[in-house]
């Protein structure tokens, strides 16, 4: 085979076979197929797309150029849940506990984040002690034991995707759905889930901004899924704002506490409770998505989600009694509140640009490098539809620095008015299943 026959095959517009797929993922890990085909490769992909068999080709072609981890040792269904990023999104810390009362395996393996804040595990650290430096026998015999588990990123998982992804970020080639689906599937396949969940974000803040993107990047990532055998449901949800109201390490993990209390904010409740009937539905631990849905309120109700949290924490070693007591957490040395310059309904909150001013402040990395402060971040006070006087606060800002002017003026530049009533964005655009 010749890489140079097959760019011209994808090139005209024809279908590749597994062979030949395999043959150009194969040889791009082991280096005897140059960048320079794979770029030319990659622009014709971006022009003819790809069928659905050769996209579960093409995902499976990067699962195998890497290790895989076996979750088989895990007795039940193992699901796991992705979402395609968004600025405060706090539904892991929520979903794990929430799912693992029921029964549900959560065995998530999970990464630092770059970004407008961190990823699971920089918000899980800001409980004081919690680590995730576990052996993999020491995590199996947790998720065994309590449902729900949470260690560092290992080994080394598709190789081919990394490479891929960096060399279509210099190409003008990330924005192509095929290749967008088939890059997330083989990370969530690699890792070792029997079934997935994904939370397709739409809007200013996701990485897909237009709703009839994100549908078909949903249905791409769905129909990979189920034909390589590993059942896959997806939701289309609202990034225009960001989701519920805390975007911050610390502050995400209380208003992740709050909403396992049931006393979280409407949206983030309502989108845990969607992704979780899911979770619990394919985990086969509800007969339906409706008693699913039902049997989660249950645990919220109880307190046993809240009770599932600690047992999660203490036995990682983080310490428990900050669900009873958040003020335990890390906590900012500054507190300002960004008050409305003049009465109106809130028509706009920017989700990229909130995030930017909470990494400004130090809730995210800019660069691998940068350092991380779990204390600081923002609490919207105000969403999208609620009215604000003159004088009331639309965020409160939690620094530690005391010097915040260009996070007020970015805030303030990301938050629009208007005289007239505004309706709240829809939160759920769609569901995929097969
Ligand atoms: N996220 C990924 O992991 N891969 C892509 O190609 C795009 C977003
Ligand atoms: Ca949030």
């Amino acid at each position: 085979m010749r890489m140079v026959d097959l760019i011209q095959k994808k090139r005209d517009g024809h279908e590749l076979t597994t062979d030949e797929i395999n043959f150009i993922i194969t040889g791009y890990t082991n280096d005897t197929v140059p960048d320079y085909q794979i770029s030319a490769f990659c622009m014709a992909v971006f022009f003819q797309g790809m069928s659905e068999r050769e996209c579960a080709d093409l995902t499976m072609a990067m699962v195998e150029s890497g290790d895989q981890i076996d979750l088989s040792a895990i007795n039940g269904i193992k699901v796991d849940k992705h979402s395609t990023g968004g600025v405060g999104d706090t539904t892991t810390l929520v979903l794990g506990p929430l799912v693992a009362s029921l029964g549900v395996p959560v065995a998530k393996m999970s990464g630092r984040g770059l970004g407008h804040t961190g990823g699971t595990i920089d918000k899980l650290e800001a409980v004081p002690g919690f680590h995730v430096e576990i052996e993999n026998d020491q995590f199996t015999k947790l998720v065994n034991e309590n449902k729900l588990a949470v260690i560092g990123q290992s080994g080394n998982l598709t190789p081919a995707d990394k490479k891929l992804y960096s060399l279509r970020d210099v190409t003008a080639t990330v924005n192509s759905i095929p290749l967008i689906a088939s890059s997330i599937m083989s990370k969530k396949i690699a890792a070792g889930a029997d079934a997935i969940v994904l939370d397709v974000k739409t809007g200013a803040g996701a990485f897909m901004k237009d709703l009839e993107d994100s549908k078909k990047l949903a249905k791409a990532m769905v129909d990979i899924g189920n034909q390589v055998g590993r059942k896959t449901m997806a939701v289309i949800s609202d990034m225009s704002q960001p989701l519920g109201y805390a975007i911050g390490n610390a502050l995400e993990v209380k208003e992740a506490i709050d909403t396992l209390k049931g006393e979280g904010p409407e949206d983030l409740t309502e989108l845990c409770l969607t992704l979780g009937s899911y979770m619990v539905y394919l985990a086969e631990k509800a007969s339906s998505l409706e008693d699913a849905r039902n049997k989660l309120q249950e645990v919220i109700v109880s307190g046993a989600a809240l009770e599932t949290l600690k047992v999660f924490l203490r036995s990682q070693g983080g310490d428990d009694s900050v669900v009873d007591d958040p003020s335990k957490l890390p906590q900012a040395s500054y507190v300002y509140e960004l008050e409305a310059k003049e009465d109106g309904y809130i028509s706009e909150l920017v989700a990229d640009s909130i995030g930017t001013a909470a990494m400004w402040l130090g809730a995210g990395r800019a660069t691998k490098e940068s350092s991380i402060d779990l204390a600081v971040g923002l609490v919207l006070r105000k969403k999208i539809g609620e009215f604000v006087k003159k004088g009331e606060s639309l965020v409160t800002i939690y620094s530690n620095s005391e010097n915040v002017d260009q996070v007020k003026e970015k805030l303030y530049d990301s938050i629009r008015l208007s005289n007239e009533n505004v309706e709240k964005p829809t939160l759920i655009y769609g569901e995929v299943t097969k």
